[in-house]
């Protein structure tokens, strides 16, 4: 094989379909955030964040690094090892304790990332349960695709957030097999919410476990943002939840949490667990002071509902077709990956806003689309001068508009 050439084949025919990805060096400053410093072609240039999933900007929140900086000085940077062999320190410890509480659940298990919690833990669940058969939202985070995926077993996709659906494929399913349930309590790049109380009593029925992503969630809804589940009073229906450190809180790392047998199972089989270095011990102690704060910060989620709501209707004002939720999360589709990439260079170019174009893998072919999110240090000044932006772009490239927010379309399948 000429593997250079394979290699170059690759990319080239990547960047025709308009898919090649590009990194934007992005510094966001710490005392005036939503601006940041971008470097571009060696020049430094001064631009507005508008798709940062600091969600509460808790990673730049005084406490917060204050303890990261204290707990440096005092234990120095890294875990020195895995969780087993010397990794554990006792903010490691009372992390776990936290996040466990946090979900009503008995014990809570970290990782490096929710993206190596997910696959990990679904990994281990598939691979040792003899004969299970899996469902999962089509819509699924990546990291679930693939835990389920690399695990090779029956695995039945349901169409996105549809219970009659998911109820159809499980009465097809062998009724003695295990059985597994697989979702988001908030769809990533949609914005929307998962029909919680249907599938737990599709889950009941058919005696299926239940795994549920609320990265997007947590820190943001529910009770001191203990998350969808927590609004929903569900968390003892739910058997094993997964959240993320590094969006609402800040932080970095992931985790999963459920009954204590279920979360030692996953400390004793998942190798995703076992064969990596634990989480530095200044994050997991910032993640503590982070979480605390969220958990009192009322405010901060009031903020962000109003920030949206107001994003929403200056959208709807201007005739920028968006996709309608409830949530901090705003689709703006343009079903094109190359206008998509147009409409942000102009968008940083003119007018100094940053917003990564997303498209492909990280949604489906045809589906590009801006992802905007706000964060309670975005203005009301910030918000209108955003709005301003959009629409001069969209006049400038003659975009789409529409006298109504946008149908919810039906998603094309992921990749699995
Ligand atoms: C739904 C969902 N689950 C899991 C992850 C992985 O989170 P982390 O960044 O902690 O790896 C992401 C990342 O964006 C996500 O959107």
């Amino acid at each position: 094989m000429n593997y250079k050439k394979f290699f170059s084949d690759e990319l080239v025919s990547l960047k025709s379909q308009g898919l090649y990805r590009k990194f934007r060096a992005i510094n966001r400053n710490k005392s005036s955030f939503p601006k940041a410093t971008e470097r571009f072609e060696g020049k430094e240039r001064e631009v507005e964040v508008w798709c940062s999933n600091d969600y509460l900007n808790l990673s730049q929140h005084p406490e917060v690094t204050k303890t990261s900086i204290e707990v440096i000085n005092e234990l120095g940077t890294g875990s020195g090892g895995t969780r087993n062999i010397s990794g554990t320190s006792t903010y490691h410890v009372d992390l776990e304790r936290l996040l466990a509480d946090l979900h009503r659940k008995e014990s809570a298990l970290l990782f490096p990332s929710a993206y190596t919690a997910n696959q990990s833990t679904l990994w281990t669940l598939c691979k040792n349960m003899e004969g299970i058969e899996v469902f999962s939202d089509e819509l699924n985070h990546a990291s679930l695709i693939q835990g389920i995926k690399n695990a090779d077993v029956e695995t039945h996709i349901f169409r996105h957030n549809d219970t009659e659906h998911l109820e159809e494929l499980l009465n097809t399913a062998n009724a003695n097999t295990p059985k597994l349930i697989v979702f988001e309590s908030l769809y990533s790049m949609e914005g929307l919410r998962s029909p919680l109380q249907k599938i737990i009593d599709i889950a009941k029925k058919y005696n299926a476990l239940t795994y549920l992503d609320e990265v997007h969630s947590v820190g943001l809804y529910g009770p001191e943002g203990r998350g969808i589940t927590a609004e929903k009073g569900l968390e003892d229906e739910i058997d094993i939840i997964n959240g993320t450190l590094s969006k609402s809180y800040g932080q970095m790392g992931g985790y999963v949490a459920a009954n204590a047998d279920i979360i030692d199972y996953i400390r004793s089989f998942a190798p995703g667990f076992i064969f990596t270095s634990s989480m530095n011990p200044s994050i997991a102690a910032a993640s503590i002071t982070s979480i605390k704060i969220a958990m009192s910060s009322e405010d901060l989620r009031e903020n962000i509902r109003t920030n949206s709501d107001r994003i929403r209707a200056g959208l709807r004002e201007l005739q920028i077709p968006f996709l309608e939720n409830d949530s901090h999360i705003i689709p703006i589709h343009l079903y094109d990956p190359r206008l998509c990439k147009e409409a942000a260079n102009l968008l940083l170019e003119k007018h100094g806003i940053y917003i990564q174009p997303i498209f492909y893998p990280t949604v489906p072919k045809g589906d590009e689309r801006f992802r905007v999110t706000i964060t309670p240090r975005h203005e009301a000044s910030d918000i209108d001068h955003f709005l301003d932006a959009l629409d001069d772009v969209w006049k400038q490239m003659d975009l789409r508009r529409s006298d109504s927010a946008e149908e919810e379309k039906s998603p094309v399948s992921r990749i699995y």
